[in-house]
């Protein structure tokens, strides 16, 4: 049996990439895979219960690192690594680059630390293809706004934070070695929508 391809949506918060995820699953569908479309942190009972305390409970800067991963390890030994072991695809909002993004840029938390995590939780597994959706902060932040809805802990912080996660989202995909393609979020739908869909026909369909 083919192991199935991993494809994971990366960005600050308000840079839209929900939108494009069920895109993709469509397209994947289109050519005649399985796909399973799930989240970080969630995607198993116990990851969504842990997901409501990440978003929602004040706790220490590496409780939040550590309940990520942990999260991370559930996520993949009950739904992750058994659907791509019988061949489907999975298309997961945010993974560990999230990690490094929020928890190391924004939170300022070493990176180090996320190695040895990112070795035990996932050392076998990186995903296939990374898609970044990158756009300037304010821009999200108009966006988020204009939702009128109430913020979970990661939105409600100062723009300097989503900076930070935005600095480290990019240098990490300088160094992904073609790993995660950049999106400029900042432009029509259709553009980007069409951006994406080509990317995924040249590196993995
Ligand atoms: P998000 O993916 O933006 O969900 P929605 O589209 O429903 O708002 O919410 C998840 C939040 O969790 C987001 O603000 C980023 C944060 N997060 C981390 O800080 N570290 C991580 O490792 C992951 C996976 C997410």
């Amino acid at each position: 049996m083919k192991r199935g391809k991993f494809i994971t949506f990366e960005g600050i918060d308000g840079a839209g990439k929900s939108t494009h995820i069920a895109g993709v699953s469509t397209l994947i569908r289109a050519h005649g895979q399985v796909v399973v479309s799930t989240r970080e942190p969630g995607g198993t009972p116990l990851g969504e219960k842990l997901r409501e305390l990440l978003l929602h409970e004040p706790m220490h800067l590496e409780t939040e690192a550590m309940l990520m991963f942990a999260a991370r390890r559930e996520h993949l030994a009950k739904l992750i690594e058994p659907a791509l072991a019988r061949g489907d695809w999975v298309v997961c909002d945010r993974f560990s680059d999230a990690t490094y993004a929020y928890q190391g840029g924004g939170r300022g938390l070493d990176k180090a630390k996320f190695e040895v995590l990112e070795q035990w939780v996932h050392g076998h597994l990186q995903p296939d293809l990374t898609f970044l959706f990158d756009l300037p902060p304010a821009v999200a932040e108009d966006r988020i706004t204009a939702q009128q809805r109430e913020l979970d802990r990661f939105e409600q912080e100062h723009r300097d934070f989503h900076a930070r996660v935005r600095r480290a989202y990019l240098d990490r995909a300088a160094s992904s070695a073609g790993r995660i393609c950049i999106i400029n979020a900042d432009q029509p739908l259709n553009i980007i929508k069409k951006q994406v869909e080509e990317i995924l026909l040249t590196h993995c369909l």
